[in-house]
């Protein structure tokens, strides 16, 4: 059984960038959601009930073909969502680590790649930092495919799928993703950048 986790602060701990209503659909709603409908997925096979989400969505080939795209949508909205919530923090930080830097040049070149990927994704997904090879590198992913299905490790993931922008933003993805630059928790990048 897969359960929601906390958010780890208030709704609108991250005003004005990210407004409350989102978070608590996003959170409560969303999230809650992919995390029912894994379960029902596994429902009827209790061996992957008891694996990390991480074995599920590395080794999806591993799961049986009736479920499998049942996990790598809702898996990997479950996954991606909580490494979401732990990168954000009310107000940011500032400790950005070095090697993102030295892989992109600056932060400003970084964030660029980054804002690039956000904006260019069609439809819904994700832009990510992730660790491919020992490289960095950013790219983005469609709906809620997980870059671990792929053999990357995730480092940094931006939402850009409607529900995480539309209430305060509607259609412009550009500003929402401008404004989460604000509230990123570079201490949790560095930690899993370190890993
Ligand atoms: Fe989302």
């Amino acid at each position: 059984m897969f359960v929601l986790p906390e958010l780890g602060y208030e709704f609108g701990a991250l005003e004005p960038h990210i407004d409350a209503k989102t978070m608590e659909i996003h959170h409560d709603k969303h999230h809650a959601a992919y995390i029912e409908k894994l379960n029902a997925a596994l429902e009827k096979y209790p061996d992957f009930q008891s694996k990390k989400i991480e074995e599920l969505l590395s080794d999806i080939k591993d799961i049986p073909e009736d479920i499998r795209t049942a996990v790598q949508n809702n898996g990997g909205g479950h996954h991606n969502h909580t490494l979401f919530w732990a990168s954000m923090k009310p107000g940011g930080s500032q400790n950005v680590p070095e090697a993102i830097s030295k892989a992109f040049g600056n932060l400003d070149g970084f964030k660029a790649k980054m804002t690039d990927a956000g904006i260019t994704r069609f439809g819904s997904g994700w832009a990510w930092l992730v660790k491919s090879a020992n490289n960095l590198e950013v790219y983005s992913t469609a709906n809620q495919d997980s870059p671990l299905t792929e053999g990357k490790i995730p480092i940094l993931g931006l939402d850009v799928w409607e529900h995480a922008y539309y209430l305060k933003y509607q259609n412009r993805r550009p500003e929402y993703i401008e404004n989460w630059w604000s509230v990123v928790n570079w201490d949790v990048v560095s930690e899993r950048l370190s890993k």
